[in-house]
């Protein structure tokens, strides 16, 4: 029990950017590159158009392919959404789940968050939670309250097994797409309280398993110390993941940095 290894995960957010040839042309350079890679993940989050190109064309073992939202039901009357029916039916391994742009332009709640959640559990997909607080928040000092809150909210009737598979990205509102990363110390704090709060609503095995990742500004610079944090399981990358070198280059750096070998 609990040696099992957290293997790191560099997980792309293209948010609204690449057609499909252009997804087409990025995962064939990935696979050429990744190819022999077997010891870390790389999830890619294309638009929903772009998934059936991206599960074609990605053939390196370490690549999986991820959507960037869902509805919460199975099917029915949503005109215009998409669940996780469709999305695994695609080949759609991982989703994100209540990214700050959505909770702010769709007004996501941490209910309708919930919701998600549970339906990509049930779905059988892992779902990648983000949580993250505003600049005046972290000014007022309630960064640590506001995030407990959100994890309660969003894993509220989850169960501990479901958690294990779970990746929370810490995602702080004011390093998104600013250029402003979070200090390695700043992150690492707060996702060692993430974990904390995981210890403590699910237990221990769960907390040691569910895999923490930093997402904000991360680049091909600042992954390294970002990386080498002893809770930072990876990164959540929006716009350097634009650019299929430099997502190459994160996950290089990722395997320099060791996984969390399951003894604390
Ligand atoms: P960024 O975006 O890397 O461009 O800051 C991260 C995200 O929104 O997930």
């Amino acid at each position: 029990m609990g040696t099992r290894k957290r293997r790191k995960l560099i997980a792309g957010n293209w948010k609204m950017n690449k057609t499909p040839s252009q997804t087409k042309v990025f995962i064939e350079e990935l696979n050429s590159e990744l190819e022999g890679v077997h010891d870390r993940d790389a999830v890619i989050c294309v638009p929903f158009v772009d998934i059936p190109a991206a599960v074609r064309t990605a053939k390196a073992r370490c690549i999986a392919v991820g959507a960037q939202n869902m509805h919460h039901e199975a099917s029915g009357a949503y005109t215009g959404e998409i669940s996780s029916l469709m999305l695994q039916d695609l080949g759609v391994k991982y989703v994100i789940v209540g990214h700050s742009e959505r909770r702010r332009d769709f007004n996501e709640t941490d209910i309708l968050v919930n919701r998600k959640l549970r339906a990509a559990f049930s779905g059988n997909m892992i779902p990648i939670l983000c949580v993250g607080e505003s600049m005046e928040q972290r000014e007022r000092g309630v960064t640590e309250e506001l995030i407990s809150l959100q994890i309660k909210e969003a894993l509220s009737g989850v169960e501990a097994r479901h958690v294990r598979k779970l990746v929370i990205a810490y995602e702080p509102v004011w390093a998104i797409g600013t250029g402003m990363t979070a200090t390695a110390a700043d992150a690492q704090e707060v996702c060692s309280y993430i974990r904390a709060q995981l210890r403590r609503l699910f237990g221990a095995a769960a907390a040691r398993s569910a895999r923490i990742l930093y997402g904000g500004s991360m680049n091909s610079k600042n992954a390294k110390d970002l990386l080498a944090c002893p809770d930072i399981d990876g990164g959540l990358i929006g716009g350097a993941s634009l650019s299929a070198e430099e997502f190459i280059l994160i996950m290089e750096e990722a395997g320099r940095t060791p996984g969390y070998d399951g003894k604390s």
